[in-house]
């Protein structure tokens, strides 16, 4: 019989948590990637292992401490990202989607450095998108309960909402990374969980471990823990 206990109302849990920039290769040197600390997704990922769960962190980034009884995979691309998510999505109970993905790579990564021209010429890059990750995994759900983040400098409720829905989410964190101490790098935010047919729920400005929490409690009490 599997129990759960209020304190760790995430007991016999599998979480996957993502987390980081992803880094999209020019040559062997250089990359593209974006200003995401990976913070968030590491704060999610001790405040589910301190409620119980059994914790997989796909992390882009590698400067941080991994948290205690937390297992860590690292990963570079977004391509990377979506061959690990999609072989653990299948024993996962709940997702937490933090990594901020790039959403283009080079057309072509160069085997070797690519070198200055003689003439100095200008240099233009070709740019393709990444596989949506989330939009893949969505007709793959059986059980699973799907947390998504989106990351927005303007329109954040109609730019969030869209995402909530296209991505077939069950909860949604929306971050005004424009705002000063909210979003991709310090150590505070601020943010606005949305749920389908749920009013918003918007936070105080409080520590990423204590927004960490919230969003984690908020997914227990909407039925994330099936009995
Ligand atoms: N995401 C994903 N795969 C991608 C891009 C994003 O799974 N290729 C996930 C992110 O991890 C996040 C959510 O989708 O949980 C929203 O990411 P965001 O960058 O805010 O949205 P996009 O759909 O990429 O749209 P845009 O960047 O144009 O706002
Ligand atoms: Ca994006």
């Amino acid at each position: 019989l599997i129990q759960q206990t209020p304190d760790l109302p995430l007991a016999h849990q599998r979480v996957l948590v993502t987390a980081g920039g992803t880094r999209e290769a020019l040559d062997p040197v250089r990359y593209i990637s974006n200003r995401s600390s990976g913070k968030m997704g590491y704060a999610v990922a001790q405040a589910a292992r301190e409620m119980g769960a059994d914790v997989t962190l796909i992390s882009a980034t590698r400067n941080l401490p991994v948290p205690t009884g937390v297992k860590v995979v690292y990963v570079q691309s977004a391509a990377d990202l979506l061959a690990q998510v999609s072989t653990e999505f299948p024993t996962t109970d709940l997702l937490v989607m933090a990594a901020a993905v790039s959403d283009y790579r080079p057309v072509q990564s160069a085997t070797e450095k690519i070198k200055k021209p003689a003439d100095h010429a200008d240099l233009t890059l070709q740019l393709t998108e990444t596989p949506d990750i989330l939009k893949r995994l969505a007709p793959q759900k059986t059980h699973q309960y799907v947390i998504g983040f989106a990351a927005e400098t303007q329109h954040l409720m109609t730019n969030a909402q869209r995402k909530l829905t296209s991505k077939k989410l069950d909860l949604l964190v929306a971050n005004d990374v424009s705002k000063p101490g909210v979003g991709f790098n310090g150590d505070t935010n601020q943010v606005t969980l949305l749920q389908p047919n749920q009013a918003p729920i918007k936070t105080a400005l409080l520590s990423k471990i204590e927004i960490a929490r919230t969003i984690l409690t908020t997914a227990v009490a909407a039925g994330a823990v099936q009995a």
